[in-house]
């Protein structure tokens, strides 16, 4: 049984569509999907080899023939449009942009991408403004008090971009729901934390005050609105 964080991801993966599972560790994501049948094969990459071999030793006789197990940094061990969809997940949002941004080539010759930064997600929803990505898809997961957005993105130009995109995505906001709200309360939470330290520290800067009350403005707006 998958995670709720990894079988969200699982269902944004089409029916019998080949993927490329980078940063796989222990190759949970890419043998469920096999055991269900939801895909015919898998390359599971990972840049160290002990999670590699635990992939493998994970992976078992009867999946083997179906998956592939490569050794290398980022998508350097996947071929050009070797695979219909790239996973990069459990990792933080720094390392997926960089991943990403190593070799244009290869990145733009793969169509479609899942990513789940751990943290870090506004550094990667720039940077996927920045480089012409296109959101296909989102969803936002709840696993104790942890929160996770999942990213679903293809090449071309991202229309109709508002700053608060680069903290929530278009499709989390649009969908609404109970986690929804608890993400932004648990937010607003961590802002005002931020906020009464800052008020508490005589060095602390007024443009500094000012930018966290501003975010806090736009959490709230975006609250007031989620259905
Ligand atoms: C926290 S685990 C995530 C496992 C799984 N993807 C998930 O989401 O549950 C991160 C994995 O990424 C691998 N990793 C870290 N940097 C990498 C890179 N540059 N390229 C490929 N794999 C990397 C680590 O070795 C580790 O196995």
């Amino acid at each position: 049984m998958l995670t709720p964080r990894l079988e969200a991801i699982a269902k944004m993966i089409p029916q019998g569509a080949t993927i490329a599972d980078v940063g796989t560790d222990h190759g949970y994501l890419p043998l469920a999907l096999l055991k269900r049948k939801q895909i015919p094969s898998a390359i599971a990459a990972d840049i160290n080899e002990k999670p590699l071999s635990s992939a493998r030793r994970n992976t078992g006789k009867e999946w083997i023939d179906q998956m592939q197990f490569r050794l290398g940094n980022g998508i350097e061990p996947i071929g050009c449009a070797e695979v219909d969809l790239v996973v990069i997940a459990g990792m933080g949002g720094e390392l997926i942009s960089e991943i990403l941004s190593a070799d244009w080539e290869k990145t733009r010759s793969l169509s479609t991408y899942i990513l789940q930064p751990m943290v870090k997600v506004p550094v990667l929803r720039e940077f996927l403004l920045q480089n012409r990505f296109r959101i296909l898809d989102e969803a936002l997961v709840r696993e104790g008090n942890k929160f996770y957005q999942i990213i679903k993105v293809t090449h071309g130009e991202e229309l109709n971009f508002l700053p608060i995109y680069r903290e929530v995505g278009p499709v989390i906001l649009k969908n609404g729901g109970t986690v929804l709200k608890e993400y932004l309360d648990f937010r607003i939470e961590r802002i005002e934390i931020i906020q009464k330290q800052l008020r508490a520290c005589l060095e602390a800067k007024t443009d500094e005050i000012a930018r966290w009350e501003k975010k806090k403005e736009t959490f709230l707006e975006v609250k007031n609105n989620v259905g």
